[in-house]
This record gives structure tokens, sequence and C-alpha cells, in this order.
């Protein structure tokens, strides 16, 4: 069943702009096993009702909490051994937060950076050989397998309306000293950008055939990231901004995510920034920094138990 559909995992399918790249693929000719993996399955079912699914394609929902390490490694668990030869051609990580008061997990690290960023650090790693094997089944497909990060211009200096940050500080990162939270926001965008180049460093190190991207898919006020700021925020979101020529539509941003998970302009591409026009471009400097890159990369491996994987 699965040799004849690619097999995509999309997080946060429900709602924004993961349910609009759902809606996207779902006119794909090319056949998908679509498993949506949200935290939030009766909600997921009721927004899936409202789309007509062609034949072709297959959808299910997974129980996947990314606030919760244990939720993610009974996800990546499920899947690698209810089926072992399940493919995973695509992994489009879209789910993330953004918290106005400062919380914790039950991990007992701050929400927002163990959501958008530990969780999938964790994830990937969990699922990594699976990825590659599916890239090495399918040799004779030029479609290599991909990991999309959807990120944020955010992660650049100087950009949102304080501008204030990304300033990834280890003394700081439960929150304890200050919380701001549209600063953990930022940072978590830019610690998964640093966790992008790395990961493509050592997978090119190993010739692994896999590609992975980080998209920015423009500012979009219409969707629900902003479900916990003041009610003005929420209605400025909804009713004014969405008028600003500078603003994008949702379905304009699901577009930048379906393209750099299908489109065939990224064959034997890597490691790129995708920005809301669907064309490649610069990170922030810092996201190239190669010291800044490892020091990232240990620190989520101590964060997130995987020890065994750090850098010398
Ligand atoms: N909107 C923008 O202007 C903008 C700009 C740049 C980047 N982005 C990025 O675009 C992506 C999608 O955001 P959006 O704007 O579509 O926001 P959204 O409407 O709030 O959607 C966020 C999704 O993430 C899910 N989610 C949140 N916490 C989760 C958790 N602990 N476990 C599992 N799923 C969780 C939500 O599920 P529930 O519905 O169950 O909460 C929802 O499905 C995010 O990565 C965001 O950073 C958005």
């Amino acid at each position: 069943m699965y040799q004849e559909r690619k097999v995509i995992v999309l997080t946060g399918a429900n709602t924004g702009l993961g349910f609009e790249a759902l809606k996207q693929l779902l006119q794909h000719s090319t056949s998908y096993h679509l498993i949506l993996a949200v935290r939030n399955i009766p909600e997921t079912e009721k927004a899936i009702a409202t789309l007509t699914i062609p034949s072709h394609h297959n959808i299910e929902i997974s129980k996947l909490d990314l606030s919760s390490f244990t939720s993610v490694k009974s996800f990546a668990q499920g899947l690698l051994t209810r089926d072992p030869i399940l493919p995973l051609n695509i992994l489009i990580l879209n789910a993330a937060t953004v918290k106005s008061t400062l919380s914790k997990t039950e991990d007992n690290l701050e929400t927002t950076f163990q959501t958008n960023h530990l969780s999938y650090f964790l994830l990937i790693d969990l699922l990594l050989d699976r990825i590659k094997w599916t890239s090495e089944q399918q040799k004779t497909d030029s479609f290599i397998s991909r990991i999309i990060l959807v990120n944020s211009s955010l992660h650049k200096p100087g950009i949102g309306h304080n501008k204030v940050g990304p300033k990834l500080e280890l003394e700081n990162l439960d929150g304890s000293k200050s919380y701001d939270g549209m600063l953990f926001y930022k940072n978590s965008k830019l610690a998964q950008m640093l966790f992008c180049y790395q990961l493509n460093k050592l997978l090119e190190e190993e010739k692994a055939r896999i590609s992975i991207f980080a998209i920015e898919p423009g500012f979009i006020p219409q969707t629900e990231l902003v479900r916990e700021s003041p009610l003005y925020v929420k209605l400025l979101m909804k009713y004014f901004l969405p008028l600003a020529s500078f603003t994008r539509t949702p379905e304009q941003g699901g577009a930048v995510i379906v393209y750099a998970a299908t489109s065939p302009d990224l064959e034997n591409k890597s490691a790129l920034y995708i920005n809301k026009l669907c064309q490649i471009d610069k990170s922030s400097d810092d996201s190239y920094n190669e010291d800044l890159q490892k020091l990232w990369w240990n620190i989520s491996c101590d964060l997130t138990g995987l020890e065994e994987k750090k850098l010398s």
C-alpha cells in the first residue's frame, strides 16, 4: 500500500498553516498517505470532516504533544513499530507555540523552547534511520526524503514588534531570570535554524540521502498563533493586520510549506532557507556560525537525553 504512496508526517495539521498545507497537498495528483500528528484528535477530526479527500490519498490522525518528550517518544515508537516497512518520505514539522507568560512542561523545560525546537530535535533523531532507509529503498525515485522545518523570519535579529533578540542564553533557558514570550519564540526558531545546518552537515558526512529545508511563511495574522495574547492583539491580528500590504494569507503561507515539501525544483538540494515567496534566501548570520551550531546541538542533546549524540 505504502509503495504507491508517499508517506507524509504533518504536525499541527488541524489549524492555521498546517491545515492550509494539508488542503493543498490533497489537490496533488501524487498519492499521499498523510499522518496528521496533532495534540487534539477530536478537533482534527472536525477539521478534516470539512474537506473532500480524493480517493488516491489516505489520511490518519495520530497523537503528538510536542510539550512532552514522553509523547514524542511514544509517537515515534508507534510509527516505527507498527509497520517495519513504513516509509517516511516527508516530515513537515509545522506545529509551534508562543506563550505570553512563563510556563513549564512536564519535562521541566520552558514550553516554547521545548515545543518548537527540542521536541523536533528528539523526534528527528528517533525517526532518522527510517527516513534514511526510505531514501535507500526508493533509490530509483529521484525524490529523496525531505524534512521541512517551519521556521520564521523572527529568528533574525531586529525583526518583530519590539525588535529584541533572538538572544540564546543557556543561563536563562528556563526563563527564571526574565521572561519575554516573543523572545523565547525567536530563540526557539534560531535554535532550529542552527540545528538545520548542523544536522545537514552530519547527513552530508555520511552521504545520507535526506534533504532538510527551513521555511519562513511570512507574517500571517489570521492563524491561531496569538491565541494567548490579550484581546486587543487578537482583534488587531484578525481584523486589521490582514488588510496591510506586508501580511500574507494562510493560503500563501501553506503554499510555501507545500513547495518546500514537494517541489521538484528542490531535488538534490539541502540546508536551504526558503522565504515567503518560495525563493532561496539567507537566514541570519548567527545561524551560519559553526561554533553556535555545535554548541546548541550539544545543549539540545543534553536537554533531550541524547548525550551519546554530542559532538566533540
Ligand atoms: N502565523 C505567522 O505569522 C507565522 C509566521 C512565521 C512562522 N510561523 C510558523 O508557522 C507554523 C504554524 O503556525 P500557525 O501560524 O499556523 O499557528 P497556529 O494556527 O497556532 O497553529 C499551530 C499548530 O501547532 C499546534 N501545536 C501547538 N502546540 C503544540 C503541542 N504542544 N503539540 C502539538 N501541536 C501543537 C497547534 O495545535 P492546537 O490547535 O491543538 O493548539 C496548531 O495545530 C509555526 O511553526 C509558526 O512558528 C507562523
